[in-house]
């Protein structure tokens, strides 16, 4: 069926000292009170990290063998719930993106004869589907600034998977995403969008609180992995190497070189269960998901001036000398 984009930009406001929207605050009391387990994998990114690629590795590290039907049925987003995320439902007297989507959606493809059917009724926030998900583990993706995470995670002692990305390919990246997704905030014209950045102006407040934040949080909670999207660029399969030993798995060589290969770009990108195609607030018409996927691109975006203004911003605000990202990019 034709897929219609529908449009419900939403307003930035201060939360609690962050930037958000209400797509991501609405359900606050209840994300607050999520119960975690002590198997649960929490992956936490600033948006446009590279998320959805470290999702899918650990879907297939964990599932690839045992129920590899998941990844050619279920879209990431639900494989991997997005934990405070909340679409005002139907009865609300709202149109709800995520449920008119699900309903679309639910009759072009067999859901109801699988076996990870929890589509009844359609959830509409992140944290009822994590609370369904019937895998063990279970695999969380959240974009919260660490001060958000709610409390049972820290309680659990959960395993949590930081991936941070450079900031300048961050911006970009971000910039492209809030064009084409219609439950962000308007991107606006690059200039401004590149100062918002550096006031962090964006959903889930400072990309440089952010990374420090969690950074800081790993002092003081070992069961933190903090990776880097450009070492993944690097070297997906040392990458994937490390992933196995912070969760204590053990996978064969050939396995693991099988998943990196199957978790490329383009491999990603032709993928309609991991590129997002299927979800219709999304217009990839302007810009498609998986986009360029490259450490760099921010070259063809800044000009000389912002390069220099980001640069100056960028010393002031990055004090910690042991938190490094890729200098030569
Ligand atoms: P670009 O916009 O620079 O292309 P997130 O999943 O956190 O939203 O991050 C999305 C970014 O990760 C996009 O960056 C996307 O192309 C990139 N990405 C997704 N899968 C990838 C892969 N397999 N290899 C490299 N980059 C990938």
């Amino acid at each position: 069926p034709k897929k219609t984009i529908l449009s419900f930009r939403p307003e930035l406001f201060d939360f609690h000292g962050v930037s958000m929207t209400h797509y991501f605050t609405d359900n606050w009391e209840n994300v607050q009170n999520f119960q975690a387990r002590p198997d649960d994998i929490l992956i936490a990114t600033y948006p446009k990290a590279g998320t959805t690629w470290v999702s899918q590795i650990l879907d297939l590290l964990y599932f690839g063998q045992t129920c590899p039907e998941r990844q050619n049925n279920i879209p990431i987003y639900e494989r991997v719930p997005f934990l405070e995320i909340a679409i005002p439902s139907l009865d609300s007297g709202y149109q709800s993106v995520i449920s008119l989507w699900l309903y679309y959606h639910v009759s072009c493809f067999p859901y109801q004869s699988f076996p990870y059917s929890m589509f009844t009724p359609p959830p509409h926030a992140g944290k009822d589907l994590a609370d369904k998900l019937p895998t063990t583990p279970r695999l969380i993706k959240t974009h919260f600034p660490v001060q958000f995470v709610p409390k049972s995670f820290w309680e659990q002692n959960c395993r949590i998977i930081y991936v941070a990305r450079n900031a300048k390919d961050n911006m970009v990246s971000f910039f492209h995403f809030d064009r084409m997704n219609v439950i962000q905030p308007e991107a606006g014209e690059w200039d401004n969008y590149f100062h918002r950045f550096l006031e962090g102006q964006m959903v889930f407040g400072s990309w440089y609180d952010h990374v420090n934040g969690w950074w800081k949080k790993k002092q003081n909670y070992s069961n933190i992995h903090y990776m880097f999207y450009e070492d993944m660029i690097e070297d997906t399969e040392r990458e994937i190497d490390k992933l196995c030993s912070f969760l204590g798995l053990s996978r064969s060589a050939e396995e693991k070189k099988m998943i990196s290969g199957g978790v490329q770009f383009d491999k990603m990108k032709k993928n309609e269960m991991a590129n997002y195609s299927t979800l219709p607030v999304m217009d990839f018409k302007i810009s498609p998901f998986m986009r360029k996927g490259k450490v760099g691109d921010w070259k063809n975006h800044f000009t000389v001036a912002q390069n220099e203004v980001f640069d100056e911003d960028y010393k002031k605000k990055m004090k910690d000398p042991t938190l490094q990202f890729p200098t030569e990019i």
